[in-house]
Formats: C-alpha cells, sequence, structure tokens
C-alpha cells in the first residue's frame, strides 16, 4: 500500500492540516513540514522544533479496520520509529513511555499525538528530533536528538523515507496479526517495574507498572490487585531497583 506526502515548507500544524481537510484527502496522505508555527503537543502543550533540523509529519487515516484499533495505533507508530532509530543508528538504548513518547538514554526524541473524530478519521501526528541540538525553553522531559546521541548529523530526507515506509508497512501488518507488536512494546517498555503515580476515582495513587493489555491499557499493580489504566497521565516517581 502506498502514500501520499504533501510537504510545506511551513505551516502552523501538520495535525490541523490533515484534520481541517481530511474529507478530500485519501487514506495515508502524510503532510510533512520543515516548521510549524503552531505546532501542537500532547495535553495543549505546543511542540517546539527548529526549522529544518527535525521531522515533523502527520499522518492520515481512514480505513475504518484502523480506525477502530484508536490508541492502538500510537502504539504502532512509536513501534516504527523506535525500529528505525536501532536499525538505522545502531542505538541501543530505545524505549516506549507509555503511551506514545519515545525516549533515548532516558530522555525524549519522539513525541505522537493522537487526534481525529470517530468514526470518520484519525491523525497521528509525530515529531522526531533528529538535528537539534540545542533545547531552549521549558520542558517537563529532558529532550534529545538523534545527533546528540549519535554525534553525527543525519540526512533527514533519507531518514524521513524510511521512517515512512515502516509507519506504512506496519500499518499493514496490523491489520494481519494485531498483537504482534505487544511482544517488542514489552521489551521496551520504559516503565515496567517502575513506581508511578496515576489518579483512581480522583485520588492520586501509586503502583507499579506490570506492562499493556491488549488493548495496550497500562497494567498497574496496585493494593496487590492488577488494574487497567487508559488514559490520563502517569507519573513516574522513582524507579523500583
Ligand atoms: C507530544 O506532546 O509529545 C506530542 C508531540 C507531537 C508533535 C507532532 S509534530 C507533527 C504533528 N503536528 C503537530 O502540530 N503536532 C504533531
Amino acid at each position: 500500500m502506498d502514500y501520499k506526502e504533501l510537504h510545506f515548507v511551513e505551516i502552523d500544524s501538520t495535525n490541523k492540516y490533515l484534520k481541517d481537510n481530511y474529507l478530500s484527502l485519501d487514506n495515508f496522505t502524510i503532510a510533512s513540514t520543515d516548521y510549524q508555527s503552531k505546532g501542537k503537543g500532547r495535553n495543549d502543550r505546543i511542540w517546539l522544533s527548529n526549522k529544518g533540523e527535525n521531522l515533523m509529519f502527520s499522518l492520515l487515516i481512514k480505513d475504518s479496520y484502523l480506525i477502530n484499533l484508536g490508541g492502538y495505533l500510537s502504539l504502532v507508530a512509536a513501534i516504527s520509529i523506535s525500529k528505525v532509530l536501532e536499525d538505522q543508528f545502531h542505538l541501543k538504548d530505545v524505549s516506549i513511555k507509555w503511551p506514545n513518547d519515545i525516549y533515548l538514554n532516558g530522555e525524549k526524541v519522539c513525541g505522537i499525538l493522537l487526534e481525529g473524530q470517530l468514526p470518520h478519521y484519525l491523525v497521528i501526528g509525530i515529531g522526531i528530533n533528529v538535528n537539534q541540538i540545542t533545547f531552549i525553553g521549558e520542558y517537563r522531559i529532558n529532550p534529545t536528538s538523534i545527533k546528540l546521541a549519535t554525534h553525527k548529523e543525519a540526512n533527514i530526507n533519507d531518514f524521513k523515507r524510511v521512517v515512512f515506509d515502516y509507519l506504512i508497512k506496519n500499518m499493514e501488518r496490523v491489520k494481519q496479526n494485531k498483537d504482534q507488536f505487544l511482544e517488542y512494546f514489552d521489551k521496551h517498555n520504559y516503565l515496567k517495574d517502575k513506581q508511578v503515580s496515576f489518579i483512581l476515582n480522583s485520588k492520586e495513587q501509586i503502583g507499579i507498572v506490570k506492562g499493556v493489555d491488549d488493548h495496550f491499557n497500562l497494567l498497574i499493580n496496585y493494593e496487590n490487585k492488577e488494574i487497567s489504566v487508559n488514559s490520563g497521565e502517569i507519573n513516574l516517581i522513582k524507579e523500583i531497583l
């Protein structure tokens, strides 16, 4: 299956572009850009990225089977990017922080924002720090980039092709066997066996992350029971040694 790329030198937000135009665009249209003037992050945060130094794009999903997978698609996206980082750059310490941040050596290298309108479409927005080495401004989690980890400049166009290729192939694979991605996630689950705080019945609670279920809900050991958490903020409080 093919994709179609629309590249913008500058745009407000590639997620917004696809959301505004989804009716006239095909499934697997990718909007990419060198610079976003209003890049959107999760939970109404902004996504900051220097012009031309990073990869920013959004993928439009109109296939109804894929739309029904909902948040599971951001796992497929996170796994695709992680695998590119491992395969192309031979990076070792790549992990996925549930639900969909990618960490390199414990710092954030990629963020994913899933938006859409069910049952019509989904947009998966992805920002990957590639060649940026200074990060000015406030970041909740320390940012890093591929260049900071490899000490080499990456060719963004070559990288982009490989990322799109892995991503679209995995979108096809998930239709054949949805659960094949869970094993990879388990091996790259940044939160596994770590203590986290989470909100249950409007109260902050503390538990230990065990894994995810097949709907990609986080499984937490809490007061000797296993509970599943499907959204909201999970804050890492400290690692269990
Ligand atoms: C996060 O908060 O970690 C998610 C960040 C997602 C950023 C990407 S960059 C391309 C796409 N367009 C946007 O406006 N946001 C996403």
